[in-house]
């Protein structure tokens, strides 16, 4: 059902104070909108941008009721943010996307499953609750597999790669318990590996009237668990890219998702496209839009939420866009010397190893 638009001069509440946070804040006071951030870090990405925050656990029911009395609209910026706190702000305001799309994304069993029930292909996998399960793993599934926590996983943590030989120094059935050990002892799944020649994502929005808007193909490049780089347009074959881009359209509709919803895929070798996983919010590979596209990732998901027509899509030049990870920051100044290049910094002190700083988008002729 088409909602009445928020509009602009009104307030959006985002929940989650990190660089998706800080950008979507960006985007949003560029169309004349107010944020007010709900986080529990103090000092956070997104709060330097917003015109008021919330230090507060998602726990924490006075401080969500009060923060739900002073925005028009709310929304999220990560999956992991507890859905009895946006449920409970959906009874005073509404939130976009909602409850049940994030209950089905921040679980990857139920996600693995939902994928499957669009008739998009995934990955094998079973689910590994505990060391009873070792034996099913390791029949149905085998080696090399990927073993996964079900919730809380992000830029490759809570994963243990086993590759052909995993069950070397030991049977089978040790092998996965010993990684599900070491994943904590919590509820996982194992995967089959996947053979991939690339990994692309597709990034759209979709709006309260079901209208979708899809931007270009993404090529991904992982290092170590997080995304390196991303590369538009994807150099892929056209058809490849149809595929994929029909997969994530199929995927948002069954959601009923409003909002911008990325869909990581696999892409082998005979031209198969397989689903890994979702993301119900903006998307590391989707940066680009910010300096490539006629309408950004960010305002094109403020757009969505707040009932306003979706932008168009169009790519205006050829990009990749490299994340600053950690200390790469520190060079990162050489980069506004280069002329094709833009800067984005998230504001964020501390370089800790793995930590997304900033990212720079490189712009070259437009290929195709
Ligand atoms: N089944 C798999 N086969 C091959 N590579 C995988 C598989 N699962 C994950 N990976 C690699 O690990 C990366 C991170 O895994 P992903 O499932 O996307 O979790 P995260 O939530 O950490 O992004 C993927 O982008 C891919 O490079
Ligand atoms: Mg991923």
């Amino acid at each position: 059902m088409p909602f009445a638009a928020v509009p602009p001069g009104a307030v959006i509440g985002i929940l989650g104070s990190g660089q998706l946070g800080r950008m979507l804040a960006v985007g949003a006071s560029r169309l004349g909108y107010r944020v007010h951030i709900f986080s529990p870090e103090a000092e956070s990405p997104a709060a330097q941008v917003a015109s008021a925050s919330t230090v507060a656990d998602y726990g924490d029911d006075e401080a969500l009721d009060a923060f739900a009395r002073g925005v028009d609209v709310a929304t999220y910026e990560f999956e992991n943010v507890p859905v009895a706190a946006v449920e409970r702000l959906a009874a005073l305001v509404p939130v976009r996307p909602g409850a049940g799309v994030l209950s089905i994304t921040q679980d990857r069993l139920s996600e693995k499953d939902f994928i499957r029930g669009t008739g998009a292909v995934t990955a094998p996998y079973v689910a590994m609750s505990g060391p009873d399960d070792a034996g099913i793993a390791a029949r149905e599934i085998g080696f090399p597999c990927v073993v996964k926590t079900r919730r809380l996983g992000y830029d490759g943590k809570g994963q243990r790669h086993l590759g052909r030989t995993g069950a070397l120094g030991g049977s089978p059935d040790e092998a996965l318990i010993r990684a599900w050990t070491e994943l904590g002892g919590v509820p996982c799944i194992v995967e089959g590996f996947v053979d991939f020649v690339t990994e692309i994502s597709v990034v759209l929005a979709r709006g309260g009237d079901g209208a979708i808007a899809a931007y270009d193909v993404i090529q991904n490049e992982h290092r170590a668990g997080i995304l390196h780089t991303s590369v538009v347009p994807a150099r892929i074959p056209a058809a490849v890219a149809d595929a994929a881009e029909a997969v994530a359209r199929r995927i948002a509709g069954a959601l009923d998702h409003v909002g911008v919803l990325a869909v990581e895929m696999f892409v082998t070798a005979n031209g198969g496209v397989i689903v890994n996983e979702i993301a119900p919010r903006v998307h590391n590979s989707g940066h680009w839009t910010l300096d490539a596209a006629t309408t950004d990732q960010f305002e094109q998901h403020i757009r969505a939420v707040c009932g306003l027509p979706l932008g168009g899509t169009s790519r205006l030049a050829d990009a990749e866009m490299t994340n600053l990870i950690g200390e790469e920051i520190e060079g990162a100044a050489r980069v506004l010397t280069e002329p094709n290049a833009r800067l984005h910094l998230y504001g964020k002190t501390d370089a800790r190893p793995g930590r997304k700083m900033g990212h720079v988008t490189r712009l070259f002729p437009k290929s195709s």
